[in-house]
C-alpha cells in the first residue's frame, strides 16, 4: 500500500453562520461567545451552504465598502474521517484565513491563528471522532476580520483600512484539507541547493524532519530526485543521526545531469523523501524544485551567470467580486498573463505572501518571484513584529523549494529605518535560507538610508520631470554605486500628468502611460547598475486610498479583470517576434461619434478624433505600414533614437484625420521586408457586437473551480472599443454559477469588464453563458464542467 499523505479536500459544504453578534474587542475575542459558537448547541442547519475559497460579503469589482467585512464571522464544516484515515494522526490544514481564525473541533477549541496570508495547520488526532464513516465532527472556524487587530499588516484603533493600500475582505480565502499520516511521519522538507552551475559539485542538503520519532527507533530516510518516473539520483542516511533532534540532513550529489531551471526553460524536478522504520516504508512526502543561480550584483542581475534585465510588474492577489478567494485556476492564470502577454520575468508579490497556485505557475513558467511578508509603511509592536517573524518562518517553509524565488523580503513595504527590527528579520531569513537573497523597499527620503542591512537595495522610485511638451512623467533617481540596485516600484499615476489611467481614458492618456512604461525600461536598460524594473502596477485594484476611482487604483497595466490596457502596449511587444509577432497600438481606436466625446471634455470632436500627432505603436516588426481607409499614411520605423535600449522601441505616426478620411485603421507589420501580421480597426460601429470569451472552455465540477469569461464590445475585427452604455443581462444555465455583477454597465469598465463562472460541486455537464443587450441581442459561451 502507499505510504504517500492521504488527503482530501474539505473546501464543499460548509455552513456560513454570518456575523457573530457582540463578538468582544479587537485582539479580545469574547471567550463565551466563543463556546457558545463552538458548542454543538448552536444549531446550523439554517446557515448558508458555502464553498471555500470565500469571502464573507458579496462584493462588486468597484467601491468596496470595507465596513461590509471587517466584523466576525463564523464557519462550520461537518465531516466523517475516510476510513483509510483510520489509526493514523490526522490534522486539519488551512491555507489561510483572513485575518484571525479560532478553531475548534467538537467543542473543544484547537488554538488560533493570526495573519492572513500563510497556512496553519492543528493536529486532531485525539479529538476526532473516526470510528465510522458516519461519526460526525464538527469544526467550527470564527474569523476575526476586523482592521484594527494587531496582526501585520493591519494597525490597531483608530486607524482605518484606508490607511493600507490595499483592501483585505475577510473569510477563509484558501482551501482546507484534512490529512492524515502515520504515527512517526516527515513533518518538514528544507531544500537547500549548492553550486548549481558547477555539474560536478553540484549537490542539494534535505533537511527532513521527523515526528513522533521513538527513541532507539532503527531507519532511513531517503532522497529520490526523480524526473517523471526516471530517478537522477538517490541518497539516504540512517535514523541513528537523527536521536533527540527528530531532524536528519540528506545530502544528494551525483547532479550531474540535472537540467537548470531557466526563464526560458522552467526545468522542474520532483524529490521524493521515504521514511522507512524496522525495515517498513512508513511515510512519504514529495515536492518540486529547480536548480538555478540567482545573483544580484552592483551591475545587475545574474540568472545561471548570465546578467538578465528584470522586465517585471508588482501583483496583488485579490480579485473583483470575491476578494482573495478565486479557486488555483485563477490565480495561476495571472502568472500566464504576466509571463506570456506582458513577457515579463519577474513578479513582486506585493504586499504579503500570495497563493501557492499563484507560486506553481511561476515556477512552471519561469518567473521569477520576490516574495514579502505582509506589510505596508508601518510597523507595530513588539507583539505585532514577533508575528512579521512568525510570518517569515511560515513564508520560508512553505515556499524555499521553488526555484522562481529569488528574493525574500526581509524588511516590510515603504517602513521607515528600524534598525534592530530589521537587524532580526534579516538575521532570521538568513538563517532560515541563506541561499537568497533579501530585500526591502525603501522609498522617498529613504532613498539613501545608511540603516539598510539587506543585500539588495529595493527602491520605489516615483520621481518625476517635466517633457518639452510641459508633461509629468517619471524619471529614475540615480542608481547607488556599488551595491545590488533594483526598482521595486515605479511608473504609477503618482508619476503621470494624470490620476487615473482608465480604458476609457482619452488616448493620450493610454498613449501617456504606455510611453512612461517605455521612458523608464529604457533609462533603466541602459544603465547596468538596475537590476531591472517591476512596474507598479500588474493589475489594477481596489483600494481607498489615494487617486482612486470608485475604490479602484487604477495605474495597472491591466484592469482589475486582467483584460490589458492599451498602456500595455509596450510591454506586449518586448517579445522575439519569432515567438509571437505583436502590433499593438497604445491607444483605444474609438472616434467620437461612437459613444466617447464626453470623455476628451471637448477637446476633440467628430470626425476629427485621433490619438495624435504623435500616435504610438508598439511592435516587434522592424516597419509598419498604416493606412486610413485606403490612403496610405505613413511607412514607420521602431524610435531607437529615442528609446536606443529598449529590445523592441515603439514607432510613432500621426494620425489626426482629415475630414475626408475614412476612420478605418490598418496597420501592416514588416520583417526583413515580409509581410507578417495584420491589424485593422474598424471606424464603423455598425459592425459592433458583443463577444463572450472564456479563458479556458472546461472545469471541475468541484463547486470550486471557476473560470473567467471577458465581455468586450468590439468591432467587426474583434478589437475592443474603449466605450459603451451597454448594460448587459447575464444568464448562466446549466451546472455553473455566476461570479458578477448582473446586470453588468460596461459604461464604467470601458466597454470591456469581465465575470467568472464557477461549478457545481458533482454536477458536470454543459455550462451556457448567455450576455443580452438591446442593441445586440444575445451570445452565449459555453463551458463544460467536468467530473473529478
Ligand atoms: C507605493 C506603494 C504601493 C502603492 C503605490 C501607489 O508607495 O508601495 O503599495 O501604494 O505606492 O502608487
Amino acid at each position: 500500500m502507499s505510504t504517500a499523505t492521504r488527503s482530501i479536500s474539505l473546501d464543499t459544504d460548509w455552513r456560513f453562520g454570518g456575523e457573530v453578534p457582540l463578538p468582544g474587542i479587537e485582539d479580545a475575542l469574547d471567550p463565551d461567545v466563543l463556546a457558545r459558537l463552538r458548542s454543538e448547541a448552536t444549531k446550523d442547519a439554517d446557515w448558508t451552504a458555502v464553498t471555500v475559497p470565500h469571502t464573507v460579503t458579496p462584493l462588486s469589482w468597484k467601491l468596496w465598502n470595507p465596513e461590509s467585512w471587517e466584523k466576525v464571522w463564523v464557519y462550520r464544516r461537518h465531516f466523517a474521517v475516510p476510513e483509510d484515515f483510520r489509526g493514523q494522526r490526522i490534522f486539519v490544514d488551512f491555507g489561510a484565513a483572513m485575518t484571525t481564525a479560532v478553531v475548534s473541533l467538537n467543542g473543544t477549541e484547537l488554538g488560533q491563528h493570526r495573519g492572513g496570508y500563510l497556512p496553519f495547520s492543528f493536529e486532531i488526532t485525539d479529538l476526532v471522532q473516526a470510528n465510522s464513516e458516519n461519526s460526525d465532527n464538527v469544526l467550527t472556524v470564527v474569523v476575526d476580520s476586523r482592521f484594527n487587530l494587531n496582526v501585520p499588516p493591519n494597525i490597531p484603533a483608530p486607524a482605518l483600512s484606508s490607511s493600507l493600500d490595499y483592501l483585505q475582505p475577510g473569510g477563509i480565502h484558501r482551501s482546507v484539507r484534512l490529512r492524515a499520516v502515520p504515527a512517526t511521519f516527515i513533518s518538514q522538507i528544507t531544500t537547500t541547493h549548492h553550486d548549481a552551475l558547477d555539474p560536478d559539485r553540484r549537490r542539494s542538503t534535505f533537511g527532513v524532519a521527523i515526528d513522533g520519532l521513538t527513541s532507539g527507533a532503527s531507519g532511513t530516510v531517503r532522497v529520490d530526485l526523480r524526473d517523471g518516473e526516471q530517478v537522477l539520483a538517490s541518497a539516504d542516511v540512517s535514523l541513528d543521526s537523527a536521536a533527540g533532534t527528530g531532524a536528519v540532513d540528506v545530502e544528494l550529489g551525483g547532479l550531474r545531469d540535472v537540467q537548470l531551471w531557466d526563464v526560458d526553460d522552467p526545468r522542474l524536478y520532483d524529490v521524493v523523501v521515504s521514511l522507512t522504520l524496522d525495515g517498513q516504508p512508513v511515510h512519504e512526502e514529495r515536492l518540486r524544485t529547480g536548480y538555478r543561480e540567482a545573483r544580484f550584483e552592483p551591475d545587475g542581475f545574474y540568472l545561471n551567470g548570465t546578467r538578465r534585465y528584470l522586465l517585471g510588474v508588482n501583483r496583488h492577489g485579490y480579485f473583483p467580486f470575491t476578494g482573495f478567494a478565486m479557486p488555483d485556476r485563477v490565480h495561476r492564470q495571472d502568472a500566464q498573463i504576466i509571463k506570456r502577454d506582458l513577457n515579463c520575468v519577474m513578479v513582486r508579490c506585493s504586499h504579503y505572501p500570495q497563493t501557492e497556485s499563484f507560486l506553481d505557475a511561476c515556477d512552471e513558467l519561469g518567473l521569477l518571484v520576490w516574495e514579502e511578508p505582509p506589510g505596508w509603511q508601518y510597523v507595530g509592536d513588539s507583539a505585532w513584529q514577533d508575528l512579521i517573524a512568525q510570518d517569515i518562518e511560515a513564508m520560508i517553509a512553505r515556499d524555499r523549494h521553488r526555484p522562481s524565488i529569488i528574493v525574500w523580503g526581509a524588511r516590510l513595504n515603504e517602513t521607515p529605518d528600524r534598525p534592530d527590527f530589521y537587524a532580526r528579520t534579516e538575521a532570521l531569513v538568513k538563517k532560515l535560507d541563506p541561499t537568497r537573497t533579501t530585500s526591502g523597499t525603501m522609498h522617498g527620503e529613504y532613498a539613501r538610508t545608511q540603516v539598510f542591512q539587506h543585500d539588495l537595495f529595493g527602491y520605489d522610485d516615483y520621481h518625476t520631470t517635466v517633457d518639452e511638451r510641459g508633461e509629468r512623467r517619471p524619471l529614475l533617481l540615480e542608481p547607488i554605486d556599488g551595491r545590488p540596485y533594483l526598482l521595486s516600484e515605479a511608473i504609477s499615476t503618482r508619476s503621470s500628468p494624470t490620476t487615473l489611467y482608465r480604458r476609457a481614458d482619452p488616448a493620450d492618456v493610454q498613449q501617456h502611460q504606455a510611453l512612461d512604461y517605455a521612458y523608464s525600461h529604457d533609462e533603466a536598460m541602459g544603465d547596468h547598475r538596475f537590476a531591472g524594473l517591476l512596474a507598479w502596477v500588474g493589475f489594477d485594484y481596489e483600494a481607498n486610498m489615494g487617486n482612486h476611482h470608485r475604490g479602484v487604483k487604477t495605474s495597472g497595466l491591466g484592469d482589475v479583470f486582467r483584460v490589458l490596457k492599451p498602456g500595455a502596449a509596450i510591454y506586449r511587444s518586448q517579445v522575439d517576434p519569432a515567438r509571437r509577432v505583436v502590433i499593438e497600438p497604445a491607444f483605444t481606436w474609438n472616434p467620437p461619434e461612437f459613444g466617447q466625446a464626453n470623455a476628451f471634455g471637448g477637446r476633440a470632436e467628430g470626425r476629427l478624433w485621433s490619438p495624435g500627432a504623435e500616435a504610438m505603436i508598439c511592435s516587434n516588426c522592424d516597419r509598419l505600414e498604416v493606412y486610413l481607409g485606403e490612403r496610405h499614411v505613413a511607412s514607420i520605423a521602431p524610435d531607437r533614437e529615442r528609446f536606443p535600449h529598449l529590445p523592441y522601441a515603439p514607432s510613432f505616426v500621426d494620425l489626426t484625420l482629415a475630414e475626408t478620411d475614412d476612420p478605418e485603421l490598418r496597420i501592416d507589420g514588416y520583417l526583413d521586408g515580409k509581410l507578417v501580421g495584420t491589424r485593422r480597426f474598424s471606424g464603423d460601429r455598425s459592425g459592433d457586437s458583443l463577444a463572450l470569451t472564456p479563458d479556458e472552455t472546461e472545469i471541475l465540477a468541484d463547486g470550486v473551480d471557476a473560470v473567467r469569461v471577458v465581455l468586450a464590445v468590439v468591432d467587426r475585427y474583434g478589437e475592443a472599443r474603449g466605450s459603451s452604455r451597454a448594460v448587459v443581462d447575464l444568464e448562466v444555465s446549466g451546472p455553473g454559477e455566476l461570479i458578477g455583477d448582473n446586470p453588468f454597465d460596461l459604461d464604467d469598465t470601458g466597454a470591456v469588464a469581465a465575470v467568472w463562472v464557477r461549478s457545481v460541486a458533482g454536477e458536470p455537464g454543459r455550462i451556457i453563458v448567455r450576455a443580452s443587450t438591446p442593441e445586440w441581442g444575445s451570445t452565449t459561451a459555453i463551458l463544460t464542467s467536468r467530473a473529478n
